[in-house]
């Protein structure tokens, strides 16, 4: 079968194709005949060697994918071959087949296609755990989302409409701004690429967000963008910290003094792990709101197995607006 591998520590550009023998499930785990791959932000780092997770060389990056089952592993009994499923794993997904942990697995809702499926549970669950649980935001509330139209982003803006809550967008194109607002922002604020001014943003964001200021900030840019949204909070806000394309912050801790606000880390795959059941719960109310059409992942890019670097290079250069995808077998 066909792997694009990352045999050593670098760029996107480093991954190679190979020809490589079939995986073999083992106990616990399924084997999958990969339908589409679905790219985010980890897949830049772990290539790199800068995730936390760090799996063994040589191996294929991908940790999202949809396919169906072709072999089980030993004291499998929740998936036959022949079911197709979703799966959340730590790598292997851009490959024609991955074996990953049976419970890092779950059943496709009859009727989604197989590229939605890809580009669901990743950014979606994210945003669900970190709204929801983290950030506890309420219909009425105001949300700021930076970065968007990125995987993650927009996931939040669409989850936060679903909620109730006034989505404020923060991106930084034109093109970028009019898909927060096609997916549910009502306020888009265009920031700069680069070279921003903190106190210029923060009146930006101040503007944008009301006399009350985010009740809920959703942060997965960091860098100097994250000052100037903390400074954005309400009083009793709560500052989301998803991740730092941007940089990691320093962030003066007399604003969260000033503002009773509050910030919260969100890392959903350790939340998985640690709070299996409410993890569970939040998948089944992800799949309610996507049969309701109140999430509809955009899908923006869809590229073939050999050009998988090219797929996780456009997330490097911040030209990603929702999902990129990358057919394995399809
Ligand atoms: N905490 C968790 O559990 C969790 C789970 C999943 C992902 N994450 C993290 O969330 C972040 C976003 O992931 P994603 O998959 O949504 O990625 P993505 O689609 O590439 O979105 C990242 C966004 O960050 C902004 N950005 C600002 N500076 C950037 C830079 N120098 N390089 C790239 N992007 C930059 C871009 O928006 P603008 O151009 O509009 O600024 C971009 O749309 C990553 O840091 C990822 O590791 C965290």
């Amino acid at each position: 079968m066909k792997a694009l591998l990352s045999e050593a520590p670098g760029t996107p550009d480093t991954l190679v194709l190979r020809e490589i023998a079939e995986p073999v499930p083992g106990r616990g785990q399924v084997r999958i005949a990969v339908r589409y791959c679905g790219i985010n932000y980890p897949d830049v780092l772990v290539i790199e060697d800068k995730y936390q997770f760090k799996p063994p060389r040589p191996f294929a990056p991908g940790s999202e994918m949809s396919g169906v089952i072709d072999a089980v592993g030993d004291g499998v009994t929740a998936f036959k071959v022949g079911d197709a499923v979703i799966a959340a794993a730590t790598s292997g997904g851009l490959a024609e087949k991955a074996v990953t942990a049976a419970n890092a697995c779950v059943p496709m809702p009859e009727g989604m296609p197989f590229d939605v499926a890809a580009g669901l549970i990743f950014t979606y669950g994210t945003s669900y755990h970190a709204l929801v649980n983290r950030g506890e935001l309420r219909a009425g509330e105001t949300l700021l989302v930076l970065g968007a139209a990125g995987g993650v982003g927009l996931a939040a803006v669409e989850i936060g409409k679903a909620l109730g809550a006034r989505v404020v967008a923060a991106v930084s194109s034109e093109s970028k701004a009019a898909a927060a607002r096609e997916h549910g922002a009502e306020v888009t604020i265009v920031y700069p690429r680069e070279g921003v001014d903190s106190r210029v943003l923060a009146a930006q964001f101040k503007e944008a967000c009301g006399p009350k200021g985010a009740d809920v900030i959703y942060d997965p840019v960091g860098g100097d963008y994250a000052e100037p949204a903390l400074r954005t909070a309400a009083w009793k806000g709560r500052y989301l910290v998803i991740g730092f394309p941007a940089g990691i912050p320093k962030i003066p801790l007399n604003l969260t003094l000033l503002k009773g606000c509050d910030i919260r880390g969100v890392f959903w795959g350790a939340f998985r792990q640690q709070e299996p059941a409410q993890d569970a719960a939040n998948m089944r109310a992800l799949l309610d709101l996507y049969r309701a059409g109140k999430i509809k992942p955009k899908i923006s890019a869809i590229l073939p197995l050999p050009q998988g670097g090219e797929a996780i290079k456009k997330l490097l250069q911040r030209e990603a607006v929702g999902k990129i995808l990358v057919a394995c077998t399809a």
